[in-house]
């Protein structure tokens, strides 16, 4: 039978049951791991929950691992349910299944999209493997707070950068076959605008400028539907009042009317049931009929679906078609990965087992850690460190730590396989009489004696490498900070190893900007190195000794203190810029000027490059046309080193205040010493557009300002005119 032809056969045999049945996603306990990742969840014992797939009211269960138990669900489904509908099993997979992958922020760091689209395919391998179709990811948040825990998940601050990872994460996870067995359904989240809560308080209230939304927030969600995304996840925040998993214009609106998506929406957890307490809704059957009504097609784990869409048909509150039409969806779904075809894909166990430990993920781990590394600082060029003759001093809590090292939302990691920075570090040195490793304190709290054994460590090293940062529960779901610093107890022993004057490199592990003060920010290099998953150790072991040049640069910016947030590069002009002349009536603070302390796109290499003023194919462009900019980069230090070349605009005069810079294009190039090389970026007037005064997205003629350069902070302007028609 055609498959749209099976799939209306289904839907006119089912009955109401059975189809909310398929519009709610429970976490499993069946299998046993769901507890662990939702001790809350209102789930039901294994017996209850394989009765209600034989009686054909499951359509998804999620958070549970493992083919064996996966297969047993799936037979009961296909053999025992009336109507045989295959279920489909998901979960969050964000970074890694058991191979951990760096955090999708620090991944972002890479500038490399194609990385991403490597370690989501990988990803997507292990966690078929373990028995799953579907998961909960990319997060394509845009993060411009960081305060807000959540920007860990995402790929920072910047909407071109964030697309460009949304899209190659799609690819990865789902690969070219949606009905291989080892390709795994992606769903962005969270829809929309999740990263703009007021003062990045997580689950708090989003007021924002509709062209803020459509030109900053929506962006990543349509590269990662025109990448092939087959579901979507509704967000949990409100938008100017009108809660995202409710929101018609949004869910509705745009997704299906101007964006022609076609797969499902599932509600970001209980997000259906939250509208009672946003107030959004009287009771339960009203936050269901508001929310399915909006187009939420798919309720999690709240059973609201279940409980009241049936009597909402009844009444006609609900017209029928309306509940076939996100039957239908589900359906398509499970039919455009092949489940109806061959229910049993990615649930064999022997490939399970053939899976937990796959060692070429090992080295793409490592490949994916040293490449998100960002360098900030080198004074004095104390970095690379030598692998010989040189005595260090490893101090931290760190060091030794094994449980900061995958960082949020890894729930199937394979811990034995992690590598801690005191083995990494191990690993490369020749001689271990040079290495003395000491905590110094512990993550938040002092240690006894913690800072006299890392001062006297220090006094006997000739450099100091000092592994600080955010405890890895400080980034991620519900984890808003309001000041992002180091803990006391970190910055105290900062300031007493710094006091010894050794030469002091900080390596900071982290899931956000941090605001940096005193001996961590003055320290004579600074390394960001985010959580970089299984192959931590070597990954920044690499970039310490110089086996790999570094190469990542920042996705978010670094502010100089907690206050400046929302601190973002492409904010808008104001009538009064605080420079160059700084007078009282500026736009500015009192205590420092509003710049970042290392700005987006900031990062250093082991060799240094010289721009070439752009050269653009013509000073003006029209209309119908493009503009091609090249630029000569030389590599003029003395190893090879790969440079990010960033493209750089801004609009001199338009119908809406337009950001003072936005990055409009990148590229990664690798350069020999000396060698040169022309970087080659094109543009026509699609991407000069923003959302107009009307409604409309569209660019407008007049004078533009373009960098070729090196950071959101640097490079000088050339200007081009945009001809109109
Ligand atoms: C998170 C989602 C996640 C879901 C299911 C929610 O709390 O916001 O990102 O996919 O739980 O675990």
């Amino acid at each position: 039978m055609a498959a749209a032809d099976r799939i209306e056969s289904l839907i006119a045999r089912m009955t109401i049951d059975e189809k909310v049945g398929q519009l709610g996603v429970f976490a499993d306990m069946v299998r046993p791991f769901a507890p662990d990742v939702n001790p809350e969840a209102n789930v039901h014992n294994a017996g209850e929950v394989l009765q209600q797939v034989r009686e054909g009211r499951v359509g998804s269960l999620f958070n549970g691992v493992g083919a064996e138990l996966g297969r047993k669900i799936q037979k009961v489904a296909i053999e025992e349910s009336r109507l045989g509908i295959p279920v489909i099993l998901a979960a969050d997979v964000i970074h890694g299944m058991r191979t951990v992958f760096p955090i999708p922020l620090g991944e972002a760091a890479s500038f490399e999209p194609a990385l991403a689209e490597r370690t989501a395919r990988a990803t997507a391998i292990e966690a078929t493997a373990a028995g799953l179709h579907w998961t909960y990811a990319p997060a394509v948040d845009i993060a411009r707070d960081q305060r807000w825990g959540r920007g860990a998940e995402g790929a920072g601050e910047d909407v071109v950068l964030g697309a460009a990872f949304a899209a190659a994460r799609v690819r990865g996870f789902q690969g070219e076959d949606p009905t291989a067995h080892d390709s795994l359904v992606a769903t962005p989240k969270h829809f929309a605008a999740y990263g703009a809560v007021a003062a990045g308080m997580e689950y708090s209230s989003v007021d924002i400028a509709p062209q803020t939304l459509r030109d900053v927030h929506l962006p990543p969600f349509k590269a990662a539907f025109d990448a092939g995304a087959l579901s979507v996840m509704s967000s949990f925040n409100d938008i100017n009042g009108v809660p995202a998993s409710a929101n018609h214009e949004l869910l509705t609106g745009i997704l299906r009317g101007e964006w022609k998506f076609a797969g499902p929406v599932v509600s970001d957890y209980t997000a259906d049931m939250e509208l009672i307490a946003h107030g959004y809704a009287a009771d339960e059957r009203d936050a269901t009929k508001k929310a399915f009504l909006a187009g939420l097609d798919l309720s999690m784990q709240s059973g609201f679906y279940a409980a009241h869409l049936p009597s909402l048909v009844e009444s006609g509150e609900v017209p029928m078609e309306w509940l076939d039409q996100s039957v239908r969806r589900m359906l398509e779904l499970k039919q455009r990965i092949g489940l109806f075809d061959d229910p049993y894909r990615s649930l064999d166990p022997a490939r399970e087992a053939d899976a937990t430990h796959i060692p070429a993920h090992d080295m793409l781990s490592r490949e994916a850690a040293r490449r998100s590394v960002v360098l900030l600082k080198n004074h004095g060029g104390v970095l690379p460190l030598k692998t010989s003759e040189q005595k260090i001093a490893l101090i931290g809590p760190f060091v030794q730590d094994r449980e900061n090292i995958e960082g949020c939302w890894t729930l199937f990691g394979d811990k034995a396989r992690y590598v801690t920075l005191e083995s990494g570090v191990r690993a490369a040195i020749g001689d271990p009489g040079a290495l003395a490793v000491v905590a110094g304190c512990g993550l938040e709290e002092a240690l006894e004696g913690g800072i006299d054994a890392a001062v006297a460590a220090a006094q006997a090293a000739d450099v100091v490498v000092l592994a600080l940062g955010e405890p890895q529960r400080f980034s991620g779901e519900a984890q808003s900070r309001t000041e992002i610093t180091l803990p006391p107890a970190q910055q105290a022993l900062a300031e007493a190893v710094a006091a010894t004057g050794k030469p002091m490199v900080v390596l900071l592990r982290n899931g956000r900007a941090l605001a940096l003060s005193g001996a961590v920010r003055d320290a004579a290099a600074i390394v960001v190195t985010w959580y970089l998953g299984t192959q931590t150790g070597h990954g920044v072991a690499d970039v310490l000794f110089g086996h790999y040049n570094p190469s990542g640069r920042l996705p978010i910016s670094f502010p100089q203190v907690s206050g400046q947030q929302p601190y973002f590069y492409n904010h808008l002009r104001t009538g009064r810029p605080e420079l160059p002349s700084m007078t009282e009536y500026k736009a500015r603070w009192r205590e420092l000027p509003n710049e970042p302390l290392y700005p987006f796109g900031h990062g250093l290499s082991y060799t240094t490059f010289e721009y070439g003023a752009p050269q653009l194919s013509s000073a003006a462009l029209g209309w119908d046309d493009t503009l091609t900019i090249t630029t000569h980069i030389t590599n003029t230090g003395g190893v090879a080193g790969e440079e990010v070349v960033q493209l750089y605009l801004h609009d001199r005069v338009a119908s809406r205040v337009r950001p003072v810079r936005e990055l409009k294009g990148f590229r990664k190039i690798l350069l020999a010493p000396g060698e040169s090389a022309e970087v080659v970026f094109t543009l026509d007037r699609r991407v000069l557009a923003f959302t107009n005064p009307n409604g409309e997205f569209a660019a407008e003629p007049g004078l533009f300002d373009l960098w070729v350069c090196a950071s959101a902070k640097s490079g000088e302007p050339v200007q081009f005119e945009l001809r109109g028609e």
